[in-house]
């Protein structure tokens, strides 16, 4: 446990000394490795990726850097996630079950797909999906689960698994927030049938937004690649043919050129989160009020953020005594379950004034979307507060979120 003569100093929102003044330090994930290889794709005066080499090549080192077979590279981590639905291919109706702890971008390709978003309860120590109340939301309709491994700590994947062979499902991991995370000696993404990156500007890896999607199946990865664009099967000659109803998510040269430089620098900045998320947890541990971030079992916690919980369930005061402090965070991280922050869902504005697919003859059950759908979750995050963390912070950082912290304690 920390200590530290500041501990005891009056709070800053009493008229005390806040804790840090200085903004803390941010990301810097460029560098002449990017520049090189953008340049390299600018000089070659076509950035559409058919006209060269340069997204199959990025796709193969991030398919070998998983040790996968395939992996398919498109516009953002909501549009990684829409092509392994793609792949899956619902009937509109048809029930995917996922997480209502994360970003919009897990549930809108559901939606798009006129798939039902289920939602299941997420544990309330790490936040990621509780394995039984997956199963209890199956029904004959469920086609695929979405796990999401949430701020860099796996949902327990050897439960998901299980469950998701019994009933047949299709098991998507949404790792947008742990990439090249080791969970029981094998990397998060590669457990499940599918995994599904963001490489959105805030990632481990990032082309300022992109997404990657990889998978072992051949049939889906097939569909996956079409499925990015438009469906096209692009013979060399002959009349045109596309396959099925898909957008176009296709990248350019310039997102593979920076992700090609990525994929050479995230072993090291997960390395660094791993330390420094050891590091805070050993220096907030012992604090009254307050619980370090809870990892699962068999996990290295790559920290994409650092979940903080505190025992009086009031995250929105706990978080405003740490901003007065001069440490910022997200009170609750999201808020609410995702469907409650979101129109899509409990509103039910989708697709003019049809409410579809929820009222629609595909679909028997009425759903509402509201607190009572995950109590348990809405619960959780009101002890939850999220302190942004990345890679340039320095011990020095860190000792100033955990003085912060104990002082916003100490206040009860
Ligand atoms: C867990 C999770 N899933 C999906 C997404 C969607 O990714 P993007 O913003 O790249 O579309 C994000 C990113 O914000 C995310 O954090």
């Amino acid at each position: 446990m920390i200590s530290d003569p500041r501990i005891g100093e009056p709070l800053a929102v009493a008229g005390g000394r806040p804790v840090r003044t200085a903004p803390f330090p941010s990301r810097t994930p460029y560098d002449s490795s990017e520049l090189e290889l953008v340049r390299q794709a600018l000089a070659s005066q076509s950035l559409f990726m058919l006209d060269g080499p340069e997204v199959g090549n990025f796709e193969r080192t991030f398919a070998d850097l998983y040790g996968m077979r395939h992996a398919a590279a498109s516009t953002s981590g909501t549009s990684a996630i829409h092509l392994a639905v793609g792949a899956v291919n619902p009937n509109p109706g048809d029930e995917i079950i996922t997480s209502p702890v994360t970003d919009l971008g897990t549930v809108i390709p559901i939606l798009m797909q006129n798939a039902i978003p289920i939602f299941a309860e997420v544990r309330p120590d790490t936040f990621n999906m509780d394995p039984a109340d997956v199963e209890r939301k199956i029904t004959d309709r469920t086609r695929a689960i979405i796990v999401v491994h949430l701020f860099g700590n796996a949902a327990d994947m050897d439960a998901m698994l299980d469950i998701a062979r019994r009933y047949n499902l299709v098991l998507i991991e949404d790792c947008s927030q742990a990439h090249v995370t080791r969970y029981k000696g094998r990397l998060l993404g590669t457990i499940g049938d599918i995994g599904c990156f963001s490489l959105q500007g805030s990632k481990h890896m990032t082309t300022g937004d992109g997404g990657v999607t990889i998978t072992n199946d051949d049939a889906r990865a097939e569909r996956m690649l079409l499925f990015r664009d438009k469906g096209f099967s692009r013979a060399p000659w002959g009349p045109r043919k596309y396959e099925f109803l898909a957008p176009n998510y296709r990248p350019t040269k310039l997102m593979a050129a920076v992700g090609m430089a990525q994929i050479g620098k995230v072993r090291n900045v997960v390395e660094r989160l791993i330390s420094l998320c050891r590091e805070l947890s050993r220096l907030l541990e012992g604090i009254d009020g307050v619980l370090p971030a809870a990892v699962t079992e068999g996990l290295e916690h790559s920290a994409w953020a650092y979940p903080l919980r505190v025992h009086s369930g009031d995250a929105a005061r706990f978080g405003s005594l740490l901003r007065d402090e001069g440490v910022p965070n997200m009170p609750g991280y999201i808020g609410l379950p995702i469907f409650m922050c979101a129109e899509c869902c409990a509103g039910k504005a989708t697709f003019g004034d049809s409410g579809f697919p929820f009222d629609s003859p595909y679909n028997s059950r009425k759903l509402e979307y509201n607190a009572s759908m995950c109590s348990i979750t809405a619960e959780a995050l009101r002890s939850l507060v999220v302190l942004p963390i990345n890679e340039n912070y320095a011990d020095a950082d860190l000792r100033d979120i955990a003085v912060a912290v104990a002082k916003a304690a100490q206040s009860g």
